[in-house]
């Protein structure tokens, strides 16, 4: 899949996923700022929060509850599409996806 990566300046970073990768691991290894994974992907840190765009919510397993809990430790605001991107693994090699990153994760 075609990820989009948006900071919160406007700065955007595309890297190419493979299905099985999940958001957080492409970030890092492909080196986007604004993406920490502290806890290298297990739900326990928060600092891979990103915001989803609207259209590709549906693209993802709903949020499990140990997700649901962490997110309300995030620094920034938590809104709707907020998820952990640790937790968004792509599933389809065709898809078009856009996350937005939040102003800090720390
Ligand atoms: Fe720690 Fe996602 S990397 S919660």
């Amino acid at each position: 899949a075609v990820v989009k990566y948006i900071s919160a300046e406007g700065t955007v970073t595309e890297l190419d996923v493979s299905p099985g990768v999940n958001l957080m691991q492409a970030a890092v290894n492909g080196g986007v700022d604004g993406i920490v994974g502290e806890c290298g992907g297990s739900a326990m840190c928060a600092t891979c929060h990103v915001y989803v765009d609207e259209k590709d919510v549906g693209k993802f397993d709903p949020k499990s509850a140990p997700e649901e809990e962490m997110l309300e430790c995030t620094t920034s605001p938590v809104q709707e599409t907020s998820r952990l991107s640790c937790q968004l693994f792509v599933t389809d090699d065709g898809d078009e996806i856009t996350v937005y990153l939040p102003e800090s994760q720390q």
